[in-house]
């Protein structure tokens, strides 16, 4: 059930070049207009800023520059994704909320996000640094009419998702590291944890968790990173707004996940390998228990990576492994 409050929010932002008349408001949330006069201060200390003029009556100038749900959905221009977005504060992961919500039934589509996770899961347990208020920590709930195997196709289509929104956003082109790491100058910017609940041919839910460092500055990294991770604001030098960029890349995802999905894998492939790191050249190809060398040729037309070994000029198609340059 929304708020009086959020709707109230949802009232104004859907005229925001009229005015509307506090006996309209009243009427259409039903409480008094001093009550509505109330809800107003409150969302002025909040940071909107709303005009009342006598007579006329209110009129939203600008919404806050702060993560919410109101401020994602106020201009986001997608039919279902972030259609419920549930934001928070601070949380461990927003992946467990997003777990536990699509256990209850979840609609495909919802998203959870928060401006810090305390306990921020990375791919292969790992650790995710997720600091207050500067980054994107997002989980997105799908429930594709997909089969299982075809579910690590969607962290492919995520990354290309992300490397267009930063390409566009920065005019910086993004290098994605197999299978779904975001590079910029061979520094991690970006990673996605896809995590699914499914039976034997059927996904019941796909959680796709994107992290992404946005406004940190290189002392903000923690030492341990600083080597190896970057920020788009260490990138541009200049600070970015986050809830455009979520939005630009909720749209943007909704767009290729539609294309998928009417057009198979064909176009995400073209478009991972026009942002592919290291394709063509020699990398160390790394699985559960081997380590070897290996020309990267690209990916399948299902998403495996197909790597030549070096010594017997195999192409071998691998689903599970990691890869890194080649060190001489
Ligand atoms: C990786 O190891 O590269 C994947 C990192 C994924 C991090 C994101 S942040 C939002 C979501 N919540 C988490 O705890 N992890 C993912």
């Amino acid at each position: 059930m929304q708020s009086t409050r959020n709707k109230l929010i949802d009232l104004l932002a859907n005229n925001q070049d009229k005015y509307i008349s506090g006996q309209h408001l009243s009427e259409e949330l039903n409480i008094s207009r001093s009550a509505i006069w109330k809800h107003m201060k409150e969302l002025e200390k909040d940071g909107y800023e709303i005009e009342a003029r006598q007579r006329r009556g209110y009129r939203i100038i600008s919404f806050p520059n702060k993560l919410s749900e109101n401020t994602l959905k106020w201009g986001l221009e997608t039919d279902w994704l972030g259609n419920t977005i549930i934001h928070k504060t601070s949380t461990t992961s927003t992946q467990h909320i997003a777990h536990h919500l699509a256990r209850e039934g979840a609609k495909h589509g919802t998203i959870v996000i928060a401006d810090e996770q305390t306990g921020g899961k990375g791919r292969m347990n790992r650790p995710w640094h997720s600091s207050k208020n500067q980054g994107i920590w997002t989980s997105l709930i799908l429930r594709p009419e997909i089969s299982p195997h075809q579910a690590p196709q969607l962290t492919l289509l995520t990354a290309t998702v992300l490397a267009d929104v930063i390409y566009k956003e920065t005019n910086i082109r993004p290098y994605i590291k197999w299978p779904n790491d975001i590079l910029i100058e061979n520094k991690k910017l970006s990673g996605i944890l896809t995590e699914m609940q499914a039976e034997q041919d059927r996904i019941q839910y796909i959680i796709i968790g994107i992290g992404m460092n946005v406004n940190q500055t290189i002392h903000e990294l923690p030492d341990d990173l600083s080597e190896k991770a970057t920020s788009l604001r260490i990138e541009t030098g200049h600070q970015l707004d986050m809830i455009k960029l979520v939005q630009a890349i909720l749209e943007q995802f909704e767009r290729t996940y539609e294309t998928y999905l009417n057009e198979g894998f064909k176009s995400i492939k073209t478009k991972w390998e026009s942002y592919g790191f290291k394709i063509g050249e020699r990398i160390n190809v790394k699985t559960m228990n081997q380590q070897w060398e290996a020309t990267f040729s690209g990916i399948a037309p299902d998403g495996g990576l197909l790597v030549e070994n070096k010594h017997n000029g195999k192409v071998e198609k691998l689903y599970s492994a990691e890869i890194d340059w080649f060190r001489e």
